[in-house]
């Protein structure tokens, strides 16, 4: 609750009969919002306690002032009822959930809005899962970049950060089983990712401490610094530890866990799942992971495996036979089922982009569905989780204007960005509740620095968020864009680097 009266900032009484009410410039725009009689004036920045706020946890209240509407459970955890008026602010939540994404309301109309109208806000999520995906292996942006874009996110009542922690060109967290990971493959000469793609000529990583050498990783207390930040603001971080494509530098720092074929086989970042060592190695990385990261999921990665050495390599062939496997698709499947079964002893669930349909799903999977929105919607007809991330409205590393450093990728202007509708392609109703939410990926190939990730990111989570929390029928594109013109003259006013438009 602490939070709460420091985040509050408004001086009573300052009444005006002249003007007309006027709806915050709110993103995401609340549910339901009626305008009071009189104003009130936020005192812009200045921070003053307020002993003019009652704050109401009660699931019973809460259900009575929803005025019939029934939501389901983890709805509940989420909405609150506000009234701001003259003598002051009332919140109604079931849950300290509610009361936080009040307050951030609070926060961000106090923010936006110097004169505000008296008003009775009714909110509550549309999606329960709202997130933002970070490719920290490509481009390692550190701690403090991170918090910054949780301190938005929680402000845009966003709830899920996808830590893409490892990848070819890098790996970002402490293992203390494998050190190897972080003494050399968190390291490499060239900075800019394209710049080390290009001179990599084979295992193009460098010692801890090589003079020049561009990288970095999480510590363990770096990573519980960041879940405390991120908890206080209701955010969960779901790490991700790619399987079994996507591991060059996990070769490089242990090459026997390679095919067993000359130089590891042709394709130079799968782990073999012909041999055990490969899953005691996993199942070692993963213990360290849960014991990091409290969230329920881990995020197995599962994308893009080529599979090629698989059907030269003796072990892979051998645990094909074993196990009546009868493609690298199903050897594939057989890996990925059998690191579910090992999440599931741990009291943990899967996450897998949509490869992880390919040679049949593991039981529990939740999918990632980011080819397009076809294997979200198989899975959820198989009945399965998904979190739809679709390259063509969700990929923030495609350009926004063909002005923009380092142009990349598809055009994804912000309006695209804004039309996505993760039910809108033919799920029943009795399907969607499977349909867990929607997320923005970051990835960073192109990017070189804070500055320019930020640039991807804004104003493009604006709309992400306002897709999650609104309900469909309540989107407006005209309005949306100038709400994310305002929030983003003030995003620019706390130090983010909100993108441009040439003409704006
Ligand atoms: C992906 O973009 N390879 C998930
Ligand atoms: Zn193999």
């Amino acid at each position: 609750m602490k939070r709460f009266f420091i985040a509050l900032a408004f001086a009573w009484g300052a009444m005006s009969t002249q003007a007309q009410p006027q709806p915050p410039h709110l993103i995401p725009a609340p549910a339901v919002y009626s305008a009071g009689k009189g104003f009130v004036q936020s005192s812009n920045g200045q921070i003053v306690k307020s002993s003019n706020c009652k704050i109401v946890k009660s699931k019973r209240a809460l259900c009575r002032r929803l005025e019939g509407r029934t939501l389901a459970d983890w709805q509940l955890k989420s909405a609150y009822w506000l009234e701001l008026g003259k003598k002051g602010v009332k919140i109604v939540a079931a849950d300290e959930e509610g009361v936080f994404y009040a307050q951030q309301t609070l926060k961000m109309m106090a923010a936006l809005n110097s004169s505000l109208s008296c008003c009775t806000i009714l909110d509550w999520p549309r999606f329960r899962y709202r997130g933002v995906m970070l490719d920290e292996s490509r481009h390692f942006q550190g701690k403090d970049f991170v918090k910054k874009q949780l301190e938005m996110m929680a402000l845009l009542k966003m709830n899920r950060f996808h830590f893409h922690l490892v990848d070819n060109p890098g790996w970002r967290v402490q293992i203390d089983a494998f050190p190897r990971l972080t003494q050399l493959t968190a390291w490499r000469p060239e900075a800019f990712f394209w710049d080390w793609e290009k001179n990599r000529t084979g295992g193009l990583f460098v010692e801890k401490g090589t003079p020049g050498a561009y990288g970095g990783y999480y510590t363990k207390q770096d990573i519980a610094d960041i879940i405390a930040f991120a908890d206080e603001r209701h955010i969960e971080m779901i790490p991700e530890i790619e399987m079994p494509g996507h591991n060059y530098e996990t070769r490089a720092a242990y090459p026997e866990l390679a095919c067993s074929l000359p130089g590891g086989g042709k394709d130079p970042w799968e782990l073999c799942p012909g041999k055990e060592s490969t899953f005691e190695f996993l199942e070692k990385v993963l213990l360290e992971v849960f014991d990091m990261f409290p969230s329920k999921y881990i995020h197995i990665g599962g994308d893009e495996a080529r599979k090629n050495n698989w059907k030269l390599c003796p072990d892979c062939q051998a645990r094909m036979k074993a196990e009546g496997l009868q493609s690298a698709e199903e050897l594939q499947s057989y890996m990925i089922r059998r690191m579910e079964r090992f999440a599931h002893e741990h009291g943990k669930r899967i996450i897998g982009w949509d490869e992880i349909l390919q040679g049949g799903l593991a039981p529990d999977a939740t999918v990632m569905s980011w080819h397009g929105i076809e294997a979200g919607l198989q899975a959820v007809r198989a009945g399965h989780d998904v979190i739809f991330t679709p390259t063509h409205y969700c990929y923030l590393d495609y350009h926004q204007d063909s002005t923009q450093f380092r142009p990349v990728g598809r055009h994804l202007p912000l309006e695209k960005v804004y039309s996505f509708n993760p039910l809108a392609e033919g799920i029943s109703e009795a399907e969607a509740h499977h349909v867990l939410g929607l997320q923005g990926c970051l990835w960073t190939e192109h990017v070189q620095d804070a500055w320019h990730a930020e640039m991807m990111l804004y104003p493009r989570v604006f709309a992400i968020a306002e897709t999650g929390w609104n309900p469909a029928e309540k989107k407006d594109w005209p309005d949306f864009e100038r709400r994310a013109s305002v929030l983003s003259e003030v995003a620019r006013k706390w130090g983010y680097n909100v993108f441009k438009k040439a003409a704006e």
